[in-house]
Order: structure tokens, then C-alpha cells, then sequence
């Protein structure tokens, strides 16, 4: 994307901002530190001027010191409020265990807090970093996005919505970015799901199981970080087998937790394999091609495991320009047995660590 073709996208999304200016009382930009909320609330700041007011809600499902990361990354651009709702969330969402029914109890939630902030300030309207894939794949009905607003949710909360970047492409909102000054720490981030850690303690979701997750991500992410990965993140689920199968041609078990798939751009929903050992004759790399996809979306390897424990850790990397279509991050077997030894040394509670060699589609990237 050249230069000039970004001053054109900022101004046009300046110029369709600023032309609301009378209708605008005040706007609650809320930001979670990624790129394309942080980039809306600030062209909506550039339009608006004081009447945006950038916050940040911790949900409880962030990572650890999240907010406090990104409102030092972010000082002379923003000045970002965190408002701390972590442990309403958390109430509100423990026990909850389908995929679907996890996120949508999390957008309600965020969105009436939201809407209290909101009220509190007297703003009726709300700037969001929705971009246009999260639009394509909810329209597909792939998975409930936690930031794309029907009107249903405008109606029921009762906000009107500023989207600066619904007609963006992820590389133009990059190029946005970086035009707007935006610290490069930030750009090269690894994108971050709305819902957070909450998609990434897949399954039943309690306490226990999300600090687990959230110690787990500031390793992986450390583990991986500047290596040119697109995404790289552990998700954790019990260690609760329904199929066990030992094979001189292939072992493998598979689990009782479901997790999100995508083929045909529809969702498909199924449980996750592990196949255990080095199968006879077949590339770890392509082993997710000897599976039905429609039963069990997301094929991983074992490189780690022991006889105790409760949990299994799925690390996940991925390589993608668009994020609808994705590969697998290709890792030495050497590199992952010794993180997953690192994991088990860390965390005693930890069963097996398997590594995920399926790419999207038939897999999705996130494991609900
Ligand atoms: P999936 O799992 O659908 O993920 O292949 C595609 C990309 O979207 C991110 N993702 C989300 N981002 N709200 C977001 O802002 C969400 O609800 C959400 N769900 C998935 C995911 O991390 C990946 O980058």
C-alpha cells in the first residue's frame, strides 16, 4: 500500500467523522490496546477532538498487566482511562462452557458496561475498531464477534456506533497506523480476540483454568516474540479423553471439550485430537489431513506428557496476511519439546502440551 493511497483513506475517514460533529454529544472510544481499536480512537480524536474519550475496560481476560502496558505505550497519543469491571466479568461468565454461549454472555457484558460508562459521562455514542473481515465472518456465521454490533444490540443498549475502519482491510489498517504515529510496539503486535483469555480457556471456564492460561500466554508470547509469526498463543482445556486409540500406524485420543472449526465459510464445532508418538509414514505437518474434519477441527501433536495433571496445553501459531486463511507455524519438534518442558517444570498441574498442526480452514485459529 503506498503513501499516498493512506493520506486519502485518513482523510475520507476524518472528513465522514468531522461531518458528525453537531450530532455528537461525546463518544466512549474504547480501546484493548490492539491495533484497531487503539487506531479508531484515535481518527476519531483527530475528527472529534475532546468529545472522544478513550478507555480502557479491564475484563478480566486480558493479559496480565494489560492495561497498565498499553496506557504507557500510548501516553502523548491517548490518555486512556482503565476502568477495572475484571471481577464482574468473571462472575458472570464462571461456569458458562459452550463456545458460543461464553461469548455472547461476554459481549452483553461488556457492552453494558459500556453503556454505565457511557451514561456516566452522557455520551450516546460509542467508537469501535470493528474492521471488515470480523464484518464478513459474522455475516458468514462463523462465530459470534464480540465487536460487531447488530442492531439488535444498538437497539437494546440504546448507543449509536462510530466505526472509522469498517471499510479496512487488516494491511490498511496497519499502514492507518503507523501514518497516525502510532508506536510500532503496538503495529507489530500479535492481534488480541475482544473476548481475550476467555476463548482461550476453552470449555467450562473457572478461575483456576484462566490464570492458568494467563501465566501460560506471557511465556508463549515471550517464547515467540520477533520471529515474524502472525499469531502464537497456549489455550488450556481438561484433560478428559473420549476416545483413546493406540496403533502401531497411529495413536491418537480425543477429547470431550468441542472446539470451532471453519469449512465452506460456515462453522463447524467438534472435538480436538492429539495423536500421540511419530506416525508411521506421515509428516507431523500433515497428519490433520488422516481426520474428518467436520468431526475434529483442530488436530494437534503431543510434545509433551506425563501421568499427572489435569490440564492440557494447546500452543497454537500461525502465519497469515488476512487472518481468513491461515498456515501453520512451522517449529523444530526440539524447540517445542523444551517449551513444553519448560510448561510442565512451571506448572505441576499440567497433563500434556500438544502443538496444533492444523491450518484454517478446516481449523480456525482461535479454538472457539
Ligand atoms: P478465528 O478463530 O475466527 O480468528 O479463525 C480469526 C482472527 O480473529 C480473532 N478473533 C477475534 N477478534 N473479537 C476480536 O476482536 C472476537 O470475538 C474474535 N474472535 C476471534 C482471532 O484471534 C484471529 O486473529
Amino acid at each position: 500500500m503506498s503513501g499516498i493511497d493512506i493520506v486519502f483513506i485518513a482523510n475520507k475517514i476524518i472528513e465522514k467523522l468531522s461531518a458528525l460533529r453537531t450530532e455528537v454529544d461525546c463518544a466512549i472510544a474504547c480501546v484493548s490496546g490492539g491495533i484497531d481499536s487503539t487506531t479508531s480512537a484515535i481518527i476519531a480524536k483527530k475528527a472529534l477532538g475532546e468529545k472522544v474519550y478513550p478507555i480502557f475496560i479491564d475484563t478480566g481476560f486480558m493479559r496480565m498487566n494489560e492495561g497498565i502496558k498499553v496506557k504507557k505505550a500510548l501516553e502523548g497519543l491517548l490518555d486512556l482511562e482503565i476502568h477495572d469491571y475484571a471481577e464482574q466479568f468473571i462472575s458472570r461468565i464462571e461456569g458458562l462452557e459452550d463456545a458460543e454461549e461464553k461469548r455472547i454472555a461476554f459481549r452483553e457484558m461488556f457492552y453494558t458496561v459500556v453503556k454505565k460508562i457511557a451514561d456516566e459521562k452522557g455520551c450516546s455514542w460509542v467508537v469501535q475498531g470493528t474492521i471488515k473481515a470480523d464484518v464478513i465472518e459474522t455475516v458468514g456465521g462463523i462465530k459470534t464477534q464480540h465487536n460487531v454490533l447488530t442492531n439488535a444490540i444498538l437497539q437494546k443498549y440504546g448507543f449509536k456506533v462510530i466505526e472509522p475502519l469498517i471499510d479496512l482491510y487488516k494491511n490498511e489498517v496497519r499502514a492507518l497506523a503507523k501514518y497516525l504515529g502510532l508506536p510500532n510496539w503496538l503495529i507489530e503486535r500479535q492481534p488480541f480476540p475482544g473476548p481475550g483469555l476467555l476463548i482461550r480457556t476453552v470449555g467450562k471456564l473457572y478461575r483456576e483454568k484462566l490464570e492458568l492460561v494467563r501465566r501460560l500466554t506471557d511465556l508463549v508470547e515471550q517464547w515467540f516474540s520477533e520471529r515474524g509469526f502472525s499469531q502464537y498463543f497456549p489455550a488450556v482445556w481438561e484433560y478428559d479423553v473420549i476416545e483413546h486409540r493406540d496403533s502401531k500406524e497411529l495413536s491418537y485420543d480425543v477429547y470431550k471439550v468441542m472446539v470451532t472449526g471453519v469449512l465452506e465459510g460456515k462453522r463447524t464445532y467438534g472435538h480436538p485430537v492429539i495423536v500421540r508418538g511419530s506416525p508411521i509414514s506421515v509428516d507431523l505437518y500433515n497428519v490433520y489431513k488422516l481426520f474428518e474434519p467436520k468431526l475434529y477441527p483442530h488436530i494437534l501433536i503431543e510434545i509433551g506428557g506425563r501421568d499427572r495433571g489435569g490440564y492440557v496445553v494447546a500452543i497454537r501459531i500461525v502465519k497469515t496476511e488476512n487472518f481468513i486463511v491461515a498456515d501453520v507455524g512451522r517449529v523444530g519438534i526440539d524447540e517445542l519439546k523444551k517449551l513444553a518442558e519448560t510448561v510442565m517444570r512451571l506448572e505441576p498441574e499440567v497433563r500434556v502440551v500438544a502443538y496444533d498442526v492444523t491450518p484454517k480452514p478446516p481449523a480456525t485459529i482461535e479454538y472457539e
